[in-house]
């Protein structure tokens, strides 16, 4: 993937690179970022699609309050990418609608 221009790591910053997947992609994450920076910093959008009408759906908030960043995390539907910090091997998909709950949908 290719980084998305309109949001870039600042230069001064230090950490680790680790690689977690995204999408089936390799991507390169900094030790100590988010899910949700990771992706956007990747060029990733939506990170999800809406239960109702499917349109597309990315960050806004960055901290944990409007919800629009939900993704699948390691096999778990509906995690805030923004609250999740990465780790190495991290494997992360696009949600794609409502959650499976038991095989139903909510
Ligand atoms: S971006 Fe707003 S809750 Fe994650």
């Amino acid at each position: 993937m290719a980084a998305d221009l309109s949001f870039n790591r600042l230069p001064c910053n230090e950490r680790a690179e680790i690689e977690i997947t995204v999408e089936g992609q390799t991507v390169i994450a900094l030790e100590g970022e988010t899910v949700a920076a990771a992706v956007m910093y990747a060029g990733l959008r939506p990170t999800r699609t809406t239960p109702v009408s499917g349109s597309g759906r990315a960050p806004y908030c960055m901290m944990g309050v409007c919800f629009e960043c939900l993704m699948n995390i390691d096999g778990k539907p509906n995690t805030q990418a923004c609250m999740t910090e990465v780790h190495k091997g991290m494997v992360i998909s696009v949600q794609q609608g409502a959650r499976e709950v038991g095989g139903d949908s909510i």
